[in-house]
């Protein structure tokens, strides 16, 4: 079996210093907000060449947080429309929707799934104050593009990073350094995943990051003295103990990526299957390498017989969910194709050689 991804056999890598570093955080006695998580927050504030991290809870809440701290900051007010891609994953939309502005939902471009540019210069109104840019399957959207919008436009540009940990453009900026701020998702089958729920905020911008300090731990930054009305959304100490480990290998696991999807671009000839858009630089970590085809259950299940797990990143769009019917948004023909014929194939950084020739060979054959 060729599995989507194989969680286990990620994280037996690090094994030996988890086993390590669990001996010291047990005898440590202190497990909440300790070393390990403002080691963590240093490492990835680092790593990402911005000046702050703050350690939360998982993405969803990363976002969240963010929009809380710009409404209490009085940056943003209630009913403010945010600009989000309309075929991103639904924690984007649910974020904005959860602190009160609206979202307004906005076609991808077909050839690279990322916002469309022209669709978002489209949607700006009297109203819009942010641009959510989502870096789906680990490739940057166009941020050059959105931050010049959004400078002549005077709008904040948020990115969603939880898919893009690593990614760089071609100036050198890496995702959660290319916006005023970004959420970032560890969730365990993320690039940097974690082994339980995770995230981070990552910005350079200190009146921000010390609000959503705040936000994070009940409203206050010392203990039993709070200045606003918080919540408890902690990165856990032993989740930033693995991810400090982790965070180790993530530029060598994302090469690997990169280098398992160069290997699918060049061996996939089948003419049936769409191949996704790559430029071939470092602005890509494949989170998920994602093609396009016709009768995808078919194909689904083709691949199944052959013993190589799919998966559908994501199945139904936003629009069409029950969730979101009160958006009233009938059509968004775009986002509709996509999300009706995409299917990811198996792409980690623990997938054997003869495994990726394997899928290539069986889909050549269909
Ligand atoms: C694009 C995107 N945004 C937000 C999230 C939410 O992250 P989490 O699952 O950690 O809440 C995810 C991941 O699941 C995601 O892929």
């Amino acid at each position: 079996m060729i599995k989507f991804l194989d969680l286990q056999k990620v994280n037996a890598r690090f094994q030996n210093k988890f086993q390590e570093k669990f001996k010291s955080f047990l005898d440590t006695g202190h497990y909440i907000l300790g070393d390990q998580v403002s080691s963590f927050e240093n490492n990835f504030a680092k790593y990402c060449g911005a000046k702050y991290c703050v350690g939360v809870s998982n993405g969803l809440d990363a976002l969240i947080l963010i929009f809380k701290a710009y409404l209490k900051l009085g940056v943003l007010q209630h009913n403010d429309e945010v600009i989000v891609p309309a075929n991103t994953f639904i924690a984007s939309i649910i974020a904005i929707e959860e602190v009160g502005l609206k979202p307004v939902l906005v076609e991808p471009d077909l050839k690279t799934y990322n916002i469309s540019i022209i669709e978002i210069e489209k949607h700006i109104t009297k109203k819009t104050k942010v641009i959510l840019a989502v870096h789906l399957y680990g490739m940057l959207a166009d941020m050059e593009c959105i931050n010049t919008i959004a400078k002549q436009k005077n709008l904040l540009v948020i990115e969603d990073a939880a898919q893009a940990h690593g990614a760089i453009n071609i100036d050198g900026g890496k995702a959660g350094n290319l916006s005023d701020v970004a959420a970032f998702s560890f969730y365990p089958s993320k690039n940097l995943g974690a082994l339980g729920d995770a995230g981070a905020v990552v910005s350079n911008d200190a009146l921000l990051i010390n609000m959503i300090k705040k936000l994070r731990n009940y409203g206050g930054t010392f203990k039993y003295t709070y200045n606003t009305i918080g919540t408890n959304n902690r990165l856990d100490e032993i989740q930033a103990t693995f991810l400090n480990i982790k965070l180790e290998l993530l530029d060598d696991d994302n090469e690997k990526r990169r280098n398992i999807a160069k290997s699918y671009l060049l061996g996939i000839t089948n003419k049936k299957i769409k191949l996704p858009y790559y430029n071939l630089s470092e602005n890509h970590v494949f989170y998920a390498f994602v093609v396009l085809v016709e009768n995808r259950q078919e194909f689904i299940d083709y691949l199944s017989e052959k013993h190589i797990e799919t998966l559908i990143h994501y199945p139904i769009p936003p629009h069409k969910q029950e969730a979101f019917a009160h958006l009233k948004i009938t059509s968004l023909p775009i986002t509709e194709t996509i999300h009706n014929k995409i299917v990811s194939l198996p792409i980690s950084p623990v997938m054997l050689k003869e495994d990726v020739e394997e899928v290539i060979r069986s889909i050549n054959q269909y």
